[in-house]
């Protein structure tokens, strides 16, 4: 049975997962031998995320980043995903106990490392050795992982993130939540913005649609990504979020310790009727569930912030 400084340890780890707007919307219910992972959907975005899709994506990355922990402190883990459909906001109980996970635990030292890089990549491709452990990151966990190698679907890709972006900032509820996710480093979540003062930023965000500037600046970014690449499950409900969140978290650390780090460029998942155009350049059966661009960097940047994990434990 893990003791309680076990425990905090695993969970700490836990709430280094990435989430949209770094929204953190999870609860950890520890019992003796298990921790139970729930959805906090106070902290939803009804704007950007309606059906919940991102926000179960970014527990299964907690959920990953669980498992990853239980790993590293010698302990098994086996994992039940929507073990009680009475509790709709139980998305997963993870029994812990049993021979650790090996390839988990060689993950844990990469969780502090990860971070989202939305600055510029260094200019080399991404090597295929590495692109294959990637695939094999997601795969491992049920999801499927397709680079963007050929000019035409990365010209393709960086139109639909451009039409994404107008789209989105045309949309002023889609303006007004993200100009309340950004918060001063201080409280502990959301987006905090070092290119203008607090109020300014937000003011500017909610008043103002600036898709024009910021579509030509992320059709440029895709284009010049080394890697770009969809992640997706054969579903589209739930299990399937819950099982793309784990893959990304997975492949995300999978990438640090290659000296690799990624951004998102989601937005055409964000727009329903854009997202079956994605699909189409993946090839996949199923559904895409992130746009993801990787590069190798050496630099670091400031760690985004967290809450405190007693205000995430039940
Ligand atoms: C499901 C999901 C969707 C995300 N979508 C975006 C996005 O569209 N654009 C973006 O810049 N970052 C996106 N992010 C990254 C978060 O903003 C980031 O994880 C959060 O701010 C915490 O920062 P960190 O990843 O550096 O720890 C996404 C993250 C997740 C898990």
């Amino acid at each position: 049975m893990p003791d309680i400084p076990t425990m905090e340890h695993i969970l700490a780890y836990a709430l280094r997962a990435p989430s949209s707007n770094n929204t953190q919307p999870w609860l950890f219910r520890p019992g003796e031998d298990s921790i139970d992972l729930l959805a906090d959907r106070t902290r939803a975005l009804p704007a950007n995320d309606p059906d919940d899709r991102e926000l179960t994506i970014s527990c299964g990355c907690a959920l990953m980043n669980l498992r990853v922990g239980t790993a590293a402190r010698h302990l098994g883990g086996q994992v039940t995903l929507l073990p009680d459909l009475d509790e709709e906001d139980l998305l997963a109980h993870l029994q812990i106990g049993g021979p650790a996970d090996a390839d988990l635990a060689a993950l844990a030292p990469a969780i502090e490392l990860r971070q989202t890089f939305r600055a510029g990549f260094q200019k080399r491709p991404v090597s295929h050795d590495h692109v294959a452990e990637l695939l094999d990151a997601a795969t491992t966990e049920g999801a499927w992982f397709v680079p963007l190698h050929d000019e035409a679907a990365r010209e393709k890709a960086a139109e639909l993130v451009a039409e994404g972006d107008a789209a989105l900032w045309q949309d002023s509820s889609w303006r007004r939540e993200l100009a309340q996710w950004m918060h001063p480093r201080r409280k502990g979540d959301g987006l905090t913005l070092p290119w203008l003062t607090l109020p300014a930023a937000r003011l500017v965000v909610r008043s103002f649609d600036m898709g024009g500037g910021v579509a030509a600046h992320d059709a440029h970014l895709t284009e010049g990504s080394p890697l770009l690449a969809v992640l997706g499950t054969r579903g589209d409900g739930p299990r399937d979020w819950l099982i793309a969140g784990q893959a990304l978290q997975r492949l995300l650390l999978v990438g640090v310790g290659l000296g690799l780090q990624a951004s998102y460029l989601n937005q055409p998942l964000q727009v329903a009727r854009l997202r079956p155009q994605l699909a189409e350049q993946s090839g996949q059966d199923g559904a895409p569930q992130i746009l993801l661009r990787m590069g190798y960097t050496d630099d670091r940047l400031v760690p985004s912030p967290r809450r405190r994990l007693e205000d995430m434990v039940i």
